[in-house]
């Protein structure tokens, strides 16, 4: 985060407090979230897509949604900071929709993801009166319809389709991504691609996607607001979502000729990138911003269509660089790796249990001696957590003082988004507090979890 200095000391601070004082009052490891970068953040992507998307001079021009992804890391008081800055709030599953409901963000300002919500999910939402549910296929079309008649209401629905980018990084394969889990195809059925038919102005004649649009037109009880897609995640350019939004500009554009319909909403989703290491340049929200709304503004001339009201779902942009994990340095041990190269394994209080990124992904993180400054040789290092499997490496490899001893604090930045969220018991650790800093002040967001809460979820355990 901007606010994580070094004081007079050497020690580092965040928000204006030092993480020793941190560490003597939670306890390690813990997660720290600085408000100031949060909020920084979620402005930068509204003013950003505002201004990009703003009128132009032949009074062009639309409004941008911006949702904060919950999954990235979801609490009460992080879901108020997201509705405070002029965000909408993005579930993904009943426990998120209670969170974003129980901050008090207004029902309207909250989207219901899911590739397979329940029904009690689906209920829930609707009563609440959420914005909008996604719908991920043609069967749960169906089930929003049917629940909504059952309440009396109308849902306001946006369908998820995958438009075939898949992007990641700074790379972006325009091929078919459509082999997966979420969403419905833009690619014809085989039945269909097999039967006989003149299909050549409509591409997207009998595909799943053109289905579940006709199909949620003549539904009753949906209100159909758009279509919706997400290409990704740790995106650096513009181009894949200039290229998926180009996709769905051409099928509105066809819808409105085929069925004279026009949806009024289109969403592009998260994925964009963030800096784990100094070798990631992510561009900036306001260039992602400018190549966008550049590319929707010639796709909608093209089409014939206005421009829908736009939305983007970003999380781990807004609280990834916001967050930093502290840990302690436990028992320490080098390896001879190679001829004349040595590896530091340095074993800290957490692990996988606390941030699961580095095994599941392969994911790169930096870190620093946070509570003192070391001058003098530095090692190539690898941390470690607590776990007993060998994969458990929070940091794979860092340079860090010779001279690191046990009870220094670690820190590793760039942790806000899905650690908290994808953190476990594994081992029966307890799972760390989450806290916030601001202005020399400290508070907690998320509890420590207790040994007691965690034991005692099983049945037979008497302390
Ligand atoms: N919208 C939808 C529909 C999504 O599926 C996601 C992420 C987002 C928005 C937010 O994406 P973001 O801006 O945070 O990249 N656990 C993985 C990331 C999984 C992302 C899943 N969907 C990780 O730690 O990298």
């Amino acid at each position: 985060p901007r606010d994580a200095v070094r004081n007079d000391e050497g020690e580092l601070t965040l928000g204006g407090v030092s993480v020793s004082a941190l560490a003597a009052e939670y306890g390690t490891p813990l997660y720290v979230i600085s408000e100031a970068e949060f909020r920084t953040r979620a402005r930068e992507f509204r003013e950003a897509f505002a201004a990009a998307f703003a009128a132009d001079d032949s009074g062009v021009g639309a409004e941008v949604d911006v949702y904060y992804a919950g999954k990235a890391f979801l609490s009460t008081h992080a879901a108020r900071w997201a509705a405070e800055e002029g965000l909408c709030v993005d579930t993904a599953s009943g426990g998120e929709l209670a969170i974003a409901l129980a901050a008090g963000v207004a029902p309207s300002r909250i989207g219901l993801h899911g590739n397979n919500k329940s029904e009690a999910e689906i209920r829930r939402a609707l009563e609440a009166g959420v914005g909008r549910i996604i719908a991920d296929s043609l069967d749960e079309i169906d089930r929003i319809s049917q629940i909504a008649q059952g309440l009396g209401v109308e849902a306001p629905v946006m369908l998820r389709l995958t438009p075939g980018v898949h992007a990641s990084t700074h790379e972006y394969i325009a091929t078919a991504h459509e082999d997966q889990k979420f969403g419905l195809s833009l690619t014809p059925a085989v039945d269909y691609q097999r039967s006989d038919h003149d299909d050549a102005a409509n591409p997207y004649l009998g595909s799943p996607a053109w289905m579940a649009v006709e199909r949620a037109l003549d539904a009753p009880g949906i209100n159909l607001l758009g279509l919706h897609c997400h290409i990704g995640s740790q995106i650096f350019e513009a181009a894949g979502f200039e290229v998926a939004a180009g996709k769905l500009i051409s099928f509105l554009g066809q819808l409105q000729q085929a069925h004279q319909v026009v949806l009024p909403e289109l969403d592009l989703g998260g994925g964009h990138g963030i800096a784990y290491t100094e070798a990631d340049t992510p561009r900036a929200p306001r260039e992602i911003a400018e190549a966008l709304a550049a590319a929707v503004r010639t796709a909608c001339a093209e089409h014939g269509i206005g421009i829908p009201r736009l939305s983007i779902e970003p999380g781990r942009a807004i609280v990834g660089p916001a967050g930093v994990t502290l840990y302690s340095v436990g028992v320490q041990k080098d390896v001879v790796v190679e001829d004349g190269v040595t590896r530091r394994y340095i074993a800290v209080d957490g692990g996988m249990s606390d941030n699961a990124r580095t095994v599941l992904y392969d994911a790169d993180y930096s870190a620093v001696v946070a509570s003192r400054q070391i001058t003098g040789e530095h090692l190539l290092s690898r941390i470690v957590g607590k776990h007993c499997e060998s994969g458990d490496i929070v940091v794979r490899n860092v340079y860090l003082p010779a001279a690191v001893r046990r009870g220094d604090l670690l820190a590793v930045p760039a942790t806000g988004a899905y650690c908290h969220s994808l953190s476990s018991n594994y081992n029966y650790l307890t799972r760390p507090a989450v806290v916030a800093v601001a202005q020399g002040e400290s508070r907690v967001l998320i509890r420590r979890e207790t040994e007691e809460q965690m034991l005692s979820r099983d049945t037979g355990y008497a302390p």
